[in-house]
């Protein structure tokens, strides 16, 4: 990576943000994009790709599972998949270092492989529950070890795996599409049901690779067999990584702050309508869309917002945003409460313990429920806060600052290259002012 690891953030407050920007490509579609690329018959074009450190572990793993993949621009990405002559045992490990969608989405595509593979990752990674997809892929025959539930995964070659009839314990996407992989090594028929909408970029990926596939409300049908064929995949802009700036925008830019080119997938925009529950102002402009996934420009603008009980239904649907929605309830008149939310317990970091401490550190009253956060808002006053190594908990805080009374400090932001490399520049052209440093 270009880009050396900075420690810590110090975000002064600032009167107004606003302007125009586009934000990197999204994370789960490109490493989809890899994935699925890797294993189709004959070329895949990649472009808008996301550069980053999660997506270059996902790259990295293929190339030693034997695809041959060319980058001939950052954001550019050639994979020629191997089809069905398959991918091939990696010498060593695979290292999918922070990156959760990886470690989760390779036991689905290498549970049904001749060859046995071995998945780690950092330290954070190390410590995430792996069981969670272990169990489908059993009762698919596959065989695997975890250590006590997590990393290190040893995935057992020369398994023949069948189709399931599998109902989701929690919503996850993770899970779904960790599954919907291993099915395409299956024989017969996998039925997958979620508890509640979770993101669909893999069964919408797989159609766009020419695979069959049926949805019936809740439940995806998959037949095993199918062949996927090469295709061209222009990656949307992150809405996860846009939801920083659509806040700053809600809290700061009286005439408007303005994301372009933004996916918006219907699975991951919940905070769209938690915000607008809050009172917030945000237009939607659709653009014309060069493949599976909706786009559209988002502008977002200041004004009051009030605490609110988030309706449990939207959880999902913004799963990755709730860190940067509690910011908001901070900065908000009243009480906002969140619960259903027990499943960033389990993120990157804890990241209702996390966001909890950071709120108190900056001088905000908030109760850590089991699965969720009661915020009293009123605004922050600043303070040192400790990212915990989490990526959505940095950006966060340094989002907060546009309506801190004092400073913010952030520490151990380096993991912010995993999923947002350039956010401090970004954040800087649309008015924050942060500044990087070294050292904690
Ligand atoms: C993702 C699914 C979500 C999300 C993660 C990306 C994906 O995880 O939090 O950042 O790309 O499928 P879960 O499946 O654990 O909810």
């Amino acid at each position: 990576m270009s880009e050396l690891p900075r420690r810590r953030y110090l975000a002064a407050p600032v009167s107004t943000v606003g302007g125009t920007l586009s934000v990197p490509g999204d994370k789960s579609v490109s490493h989809r994009a890899l994935m699925l690329g890797g294993i189709a018959a004959g070329t895949t074009r990649i472009r808008g790709f996301l550069d980053s450190a999660d997506c270059l572990a996902t790259l990295s793993a293929l190339r030693a599972l034997g695809v041959r993949i060319e980058q001939p621009g950052r954001q550019e990405i050639v994979v020629h998949g191997t089809g069905p002559p398959g991918l091939r045992a990696s010498a060593a490990p695979l290292d999918l270092g922070n990156a959760g969608t990886a470690i989760r989405l390779f036991m689905g595509l290498l549970a049904g492989q001749s060859f046995s593979s071995t998945l780690i990752g950092d330290e954070s990674l190390m410590r995430r529950p792996m069981e969670r997809v272990a169990q489908p892929l059993r009762l698919m025959g596959a065989r695997i070890d975890t250590r006590e539930g997590r990393p290190p995964v040893l995935l057992h070659g020369g398994a023949s795996l069948q189709g399931i009839d599998y109902a989701l314990p929690m919503a996850s996407a993770q899970v779904k599409s960790a599954i919907l992989l291993a099915a395409l090594r299956s024989r017969g028929i996998t039925r997958v049901s979620e508890p509640a909408p979770t993101r669909d970029h893999t069964e919408r990926m797989l159609a766009g690779f020419g695979a069959q596939l049926q949805r019936q409300g809740a439940t995806v049908e998959f037949a095993g067999g199918q062949t996927l064929r090469g295709t061209e995949i222009q990656v949307p802009g992150d809405f996860s990584s846009a939801a920083f700036f659509i806040v700053a925008g809600c809290l700061a830019a009286p005439t408007g702050l303005t994301v372009r080119g933004v996916g918006v997938n219907p699975t991951r925009t919940g905070l769209l309508d938690m915000l607008r529950l809050m009172g917030a102002r945000i237009s939607v402009t659709p653009l014309a869309a060069a493949g599976p996934e909706p786009l559209a420009d988002i502008t977002a603008y200041a004004g009051a917002l009030r605490g609110v009980a988030i309706p449990r239904e939207l959880v999902p649907l913004a799963i990755d945003e709730l860190p940067v929605l509690f910011i908001a309830a901070a900065c908000a008149e009243g009480e906002t409460l969140v619960t259903g939310a027990e499943e960033l317990r389990v993120k990157e970091s804890d990241r209702l313990a996390a966001m909890a401490q950071g709120l108190a550190a900056t001088g905000v009253q908030c109760e850590l429920l089991p699965d969720g956060l009661r915020i009293q808002g009123g605004g922050l006053r600043g303070g040192r806060v400790d990212s915990h190594g989490d990526h959505r908990v940095a950006m966060s805080f340094a989002i907060a600052s546009v309506r801190a009374r004092e400073a913010i400090e952030i520490t151990d932001v380096a993991n912010v290259a995993t999923s947002f490399p350039g956010f401090p520049g970004a954040a800087r052209r649309v008015g924050l002012a942060l500044d990087e440093g070294g050292s904690s």
